[in-house]
């Protein structure tokens, strides 16, 4: 019989979600946090993937167990379902693409009907290293609708604030939690399998479609 392991390897775990509208690069963003192992990226997300990374914040361990959304209309009931478990949100748009940008509120509304109301929120406008000629958004525009509701903004592209976006939004959740000393309990990570790995960059992905 197999001992049951002593200790988690982790002392934080923190449950993101991307959300956002389709093609606005939320599957990228993963990508570029995963150092590129994140095999599916560049496709359209077909319901909703997921990927853990275990960081290193204040010398704790962090597993981050990030769900990245379809943005396509057809998968809503099925992404919404995983908002209940969320602890931080990215609401990410395109800023060159002022439709994604306005469609923010639309997902801020989602996530108030369907997530937790404590939940961390954080506002990415990713593909600014594209041409300024193509852009849509100003990052005034996006700083000011980010002081609207309260939150932390960033502009991301290519390579650009992507580790500072996702270990922004855990330190704000890992300072919540330490607050209200509620430490994720290490049953709750049993959709992920491998025990092997630990420590730094541990990554793995699963697909978790709706059957189709
Ligand atoms: P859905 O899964 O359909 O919701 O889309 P998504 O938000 O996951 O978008 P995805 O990551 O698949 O990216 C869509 C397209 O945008 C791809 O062709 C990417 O190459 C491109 N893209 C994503 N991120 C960036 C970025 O930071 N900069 C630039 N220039 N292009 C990007
Ligand atoms: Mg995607």
């Amino acid at each position: 019989m197999m001992a049951a392991r002593a200790q988690a390897d982790y002392d934080y775990l923190i449950k993101l979600i991307l959300v956002g509208d389709n093609g606005v690069g939320k599957s990228g963003l993963l990508l570029r946090f995963s150092e590129g192992s994140f095999a599916t990226s560049f496709n359209t997300t077909i319901g909703i993937d997921f990927l853990i990374r275990t960081i290193e914040l204040e010398g704790k361990r962090i597993k981050l167990q990030i769900w990245d959304t379809a943005g396509q209309e057809r998968f809503r009931t099925i992404t919404t379902a995983y908002y209940r478990g969320a602890m931080g949100i990215l609401l990410v748009y395109d800023v060159t693409d002022e439709s994604s940008f306005n469609n923010i509120r639309s997902w801020i509304r989602n996530i108030e009907q369907h997530a937790s109301d404590n939940v961390n929120k954080i506002l990415v406008g990713n593909k600014a290293d594209m041409d300024e000629s193509k852009r849509a958004v100003p990052t005034s525009k996006g700083q000011a609708l980010a002081d609207e509701y309260g939150i932390k903004f960033f502009e991301t592209g290519a390579k650009t604030n992507v580790e500072q976006v996702f270990f922004t939004i855990a330190k704000d959740i890992k300072q919540r939690l330490s607050e209200t000393d509620t430490k994720a309990e290490p049953s709750t990570i049993k959709i992920n399998q491998p025990d092997a790995a630990g420590g730094k960059g541990e990554l793995t992905q699963k697909s978790a479609c709706c059957g189709c």
